[in-house]
């Protein structure tokens, strides 16, 4: 099981989808190839990641076997439900001012399932979860660019996103 990680006192918390074959080694969220897009973007955004609690909705790797490797598979809607008394425990334990969903599982699982972060991503959300909450694009989906041009661009995004994260931060 990979719990959230942070302090108690952060004012911003992430979540993820699901850790991966990285985090599930290391019982940590955020830490694989995943992790270090996040990083770039916190470290462009200036968010200090120290201060925040990092997550995810699903607790467990799921995974399927493909030879020596494990290949990630998304979580369904009974694993989300199945986890998320833990998320809401987390959330009730850190009471963030500002709640940042990354990506479309996060978010549809914290914001419904009609949310789209194509369109709704980088902009404030009406929610009862914590005074601020925004959606933005998983790390991950950056990785999964074709060219280096489309990587940048959508680094480029994901920082903008993550600069809006800082503002809201600032503001309360
Ligand atoms: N992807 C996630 O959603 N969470 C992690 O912790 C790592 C990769």
């Amino acid at each position: 099981t990979v719990f959230g990680e942070g302090l108690k006192s952060a004012e911003i918390v992430f979540v993820g989808e699901q850790p991966g074959d990285k985090e599930d080694l290391a019982g940590k969220p955020f830490v694989g190839p995943a992790g270090r897009v996040f990083d770039e973007g916190l470290d462009a955004a200036g968010i200090d990641r120290r201060l925040a609690f990092v997550t995810n909705a699903v607790k467990h790797f799921k995974w399927e076997a493909r030879g020596k490797r494990r290949i990630h598979q998304k979580p369904n809607a009974a694993e989300l439900a199945a986890c998320r008394p833990w998320l809401d425990a987390e959330l009730e334990a850190v009471r963030p001012k500002v709640l940042v969903a990354l990506g479309a599982t996060a978010s549809q699982s914290l914001l419904g399932r009609q949310f789209r972060v194509t369109k709704d991503r980088g902009r404030p959300v009406e929610s009862n979860l914590a005074p601020y909450v925004i959606a933005t694009v998983h790390p991950s989906s950056i990785l999964r660019q074709r060219t280096d041009e489309e990587r940048q661009a959508a680094m480029d995004d994901f920082v903008a996103d993550l600069r809006v994260v800082a503002e809201l931060l600032a503001q309360v």
